[in-house]
This record gives C-alpha cells, structure tokens and sequence, in this order.
C-alpha cells in the first residue's frame, strides 16, 4: 500500500538529496498501488523515479524487481543507484517520460504495443531465479512452461509510451514462461480496455504464440484464472480486484461458449 513520502525517514531523504543535487520537489504517482512510495523525484541534477519499500513482503518485491529491472535491457526503466538505510529499501531509476496508453478498440497505441510485445515475445529470459509460472499465478499447466521473458502485469498503468517507444514498468512479477502466458494474461486487460472477448482474441491472434498452443489450453488457462479472481473478489472489496474478476470471466465464458 501506497505511503506519503513525508513517511521517510530523514536519513533516506537525505541520501536521496544528495543523489539528485538536492530535492526540489516530490510528485507521487498516479496509478499503481502496491509499491510503498512510487514518486517522481525532481532534483537539482535531474530528474528520477524513486520507488521505496519497509515492511517485510514490499522490500521482498522491490528486491525482485531490482533484480529483474538490472537484468533486463531497454524494456524497464534503467536502475540508476539503490541503498539501504534505515530499514528502507531505495531504488532510483530511469524517469520515464510520458502517456500511459490507450489501450480500446482501435487505438493507435495499440501498434506500439505490437511493436513492444514482438520484441518481448523474442526475448529469452535473462539468468537467474525468476518466478515460474506456478509460482506466479497459483495454477499450473504444463505448456505454460518455458524460456520466455515474461512481464506478466502487461496493463496501461504498467505502461508509458515514450518518444522512444512504448516502455515497461513494474517487473515485479517477471516470470520464465511460455511466450503466450503473456498474451494471455493480456486478454484481461484488452477487455477491461473496451475489447470484447472475441475482439481481443483477434488481436492477440497476430502473435505467432498465440497459436503455439491449443484451444483446449487457452480454455483451461481462462477457466483456471478466473476462478482464481473470482475466489479474490469474494475477499476483496478493492475495486480493481472486482474488475478483473470480471474481466477475467467474460474471457472464461466466452471461451467455454466458443467451443
Ligand atoms: N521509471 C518510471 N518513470 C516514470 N513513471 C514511472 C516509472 N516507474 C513507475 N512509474 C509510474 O508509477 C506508477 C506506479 O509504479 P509501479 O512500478 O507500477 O508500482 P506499483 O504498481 O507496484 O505501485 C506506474 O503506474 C507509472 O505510472
Ligand atoms: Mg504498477
């Protein structure tokens, strides 16, 4: 859960300021919600993105995505300087400048998505001890298994096109898969964009993994990650909890009526 920056102790400002040439001033972000503190930082040398974590699973999460973000190239943003101090866990990274996309029907930041996923779907996983897909989504099928670099939090929030092209934040959750695990778990948030469950399988039918597998997987993936959410949302009253329960079951049943 998100904290005020004020919440910092004076020890990490400081040695944030001294990172930046002195803090001018502190813009939280927007969108997200999990990461402690998610802020802009504007210095006197420049400007950076701060995320911060204490409390025992923040600091687990932050550590991964460290870990992730330095082993992964031009997708994320690049990890400037980390420290440690007072409890706290610091990473500075690269600010990256822009729009989150729009992800409805037609939109022409659809074709930067392309673009991003293509490259993404090419891209072995780095080295390492990465989430398999078991451990990251709680249900398992043996063709989710694989060697793919996969985000697998692919969503507008995590998302910002830059004048360089459409980058990612948030590796919190990368994961050594199956290149179609991450068009699949798109399939949500095409949805939650405007798509219907057939328009978003159209879209997503232009990468080659798509077809890697068979329908009967894709159905049983749907089946399994929506009856996951709908169990979340009975024990949740989080807005985008309920949303992705929703989403995640109309893709389920248009897929169970499909066949
Ligand atoms: N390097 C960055 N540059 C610019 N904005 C960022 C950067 N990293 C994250 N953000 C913004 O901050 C928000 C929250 O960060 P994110 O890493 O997604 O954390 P979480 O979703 O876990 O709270 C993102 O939705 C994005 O808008
Ligand atoms: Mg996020």
């Amino acid at each position: 859960m998100r904290r005020d920056w004020s919440t910092l102790p004076e020890a990490v400002v400081t040695e944030v300021a001294e990172r930046v040439g002195g803090i001018i001033d502190v813009r939280p972000a927007r969108t997200g919600n999990h990461a402690e503190i998610a802020s802009t930082v504007v210095g006197s040398s420049g400007m950076v993105f701060v995320k911060a974590a204490v409390t025992g699973l923040s600091v687990q999460t932050l550590r991964y995505e460290l870990a992730a973000t330095r082993a992964v190239d031009w997708f994320p943003p690049a990890v400037l300087w980390h420290f440690e101090r007072a409890d706290w866990l610091v990473v500075g990274a690269e600010l990256l400048d822009g729009p989150h996309p729009d992800l409805s029907p037609r939109s022409p930041d659809l074709d930067l998505l392309r673009v991003t996923l293509k490259a993404l779907q090419g891209t072995p996983a780095p080295r390492g001890n990465w989430f398999t897909p078991a451990g990251r989504l709680g249900f398992a099928l043996p063709e989710m298994e694989g060697r793919t670099l996969v985000h697998s939090d692919i969503n507008p929030s995590n998302l910002i096109l830059t004048a360089g092209g459409l980058r990612v934040v948030d590796w919190a959750w990368m994961t050594e898969a199956a290149a179609w695990v991450e068009l699949a778990l798109l399939a949500q948030w095409l949805i939650g964009s405007g798509h219907s469950p057939a328009a978003a399988e159209q879209w997503l039918a232009q990468f080659p993994a798509w077809s890697s597998v068979t329908p009967d997987v894709l159905d049983a993936f749907a089946a399994m990650n929506a009856a996951k959410w709908e169990v979340k949302a009975g024990q949740s009253t989080h807005g985008w909890v309920h949303d992705l329960a929703a989403w995640t079951g109309s893709w389920a049943a248009y897929r169970g009526r499909a066949r």
